[in-house]
């Protein structure tokens, strides 16, 4: 199920809520008797029962949610879960009222708001979050010790901002793009050299960064990514224009970006050299005709 399904969903349940204790409270609350009390009561009745076969069906995805999926069940996460099972005693407490110890009719109320209140701050907490961290954050979802975890970029931003620059400049690190396997290697080596700098969840989170801003995908060729790397790279020892001057053939191109590297071997890894001579050979390739 996905979660902006769950985020309806959960919101849902609310909006019942608010209706049925709405239509309760219009019913008994007020101080003239009102017009079609039927309306009200059975109104109530019938919001009450979506409300429980909702919150029942929102109960068995969270349980599965929460069994089979995510690998770090938050603070957050916990206090969601906790609140969240905390409707089912309550709800029950007030079914048992109504059917079985009528003469505790009076606090049925108290019950009712204690649900409603349960239920705002669940979802809040969980759908409002999510919903609010739509429109800000992105994820991007990794492997971890062979589980799917997604990661929150903004958090990895923050990590790499706050955490890499200890020991050398950030340029050091936005001067390199890299595989997601390189980027794992490299900053599973950075924190090796200084293991209290970094835990293991900041890791795992700077890598989604690092793989999202400067990841290079080898299974797919990108135009625009060779092209940066020919901006940040190419120009320490001639203009830039000597490049974008030049017209070759495919081949010839990848001759000219080895004899490069031959002046200087580290200036490309492999990845870098395949998506600058797929640029190369696309963009400033010669046609079959000129000469
Ligand atoms: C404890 C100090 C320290 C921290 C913290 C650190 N680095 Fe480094 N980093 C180094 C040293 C020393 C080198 C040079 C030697 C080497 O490559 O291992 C280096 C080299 C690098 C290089 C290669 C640079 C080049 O020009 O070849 C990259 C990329 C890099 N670091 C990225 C990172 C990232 C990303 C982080 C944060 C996740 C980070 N570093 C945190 C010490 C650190
Ligand atoms: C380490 C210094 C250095 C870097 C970095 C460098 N070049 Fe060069 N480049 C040279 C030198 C030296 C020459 C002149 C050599 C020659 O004319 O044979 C040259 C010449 C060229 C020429 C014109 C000569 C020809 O064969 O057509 C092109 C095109 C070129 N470089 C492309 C690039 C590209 C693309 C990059 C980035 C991948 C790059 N260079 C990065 C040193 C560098």
């Amino acid at each position: 199920m996905s979660p902006i399904i769950n985020s309806v969903l959960a919101f849902s349940l609310l909006c019942v809520g608010i209706v049925a204790v709405t239509l309760i409270a219009i019913l008994q609350g007020r101080k003239k008797q009102v017009n079609h009390p039927k309306f009200f009561k059975w109104g109530h009745r019938i919001t009450g029962y979506i409300f429980i076969v909702l919150y029942l069906f929102l109960c068995a995805i969270m349980f599965q949610k929460f069994t089979m999926g995510s690998v770090f069940l938050s603070s957050k996460d916990t206090i969601h879960a906790y609140i969240g099972i905390s409707i089912f005693p309550l709800i029950g407490i007030k079914v048992c009222i109504i059917y079985l110890f009528r003469r505790y009719h009076q606090s049925l109320v108290v019950y009712g708001v204690l649900i409603l209140i349960s239920v705002f701050i669940t979802v809040t907490m969980s759908a409002g979050y999510y919903m609010v961290s739509l429109t800000g954050d992105q994820f991007i979802t990794l492997t971890h010790n062979g589980k799917p975890l997604k990661v929150n970029l903004k958090i990895g931003r923050k990590v790499v901002h706050e955490k890499c620059v200890k020991c050398h400049s950030l340029e050091r690190v936005y001067s390199h793009n890299k595989t997601e396997a390189d980027w794992r290697y490299y900053v599973s080596r950075m924190r090796a050299k200084d293991p209290e700098n970094m835990n293991e969840l900041e890791e795992i989170q700077a890598i989604g960064y690092l793989v999202k801003n400067l990841g290079i995908d080898d299974s797919k060729m990108d135009i625009e990514l060779g092209l940066k790397i020919i901006l940040s790279k190419c120009g320490t020892c001639h203009p830039i224009e000597r490049i974008f001057r030049s017209k070759k053939t495919a081949d010839e191109w990848i001759e000219t970006v080895e004899k490069m590297r031959s002046f200087d071997p580290f200036l490309l890894n492999s990845s870098e050299v395949r998506q600058v001579n797929y640029f190369l050979g696309t963009i400033l390739a010669k046609q079959e005709n000129e000469e």
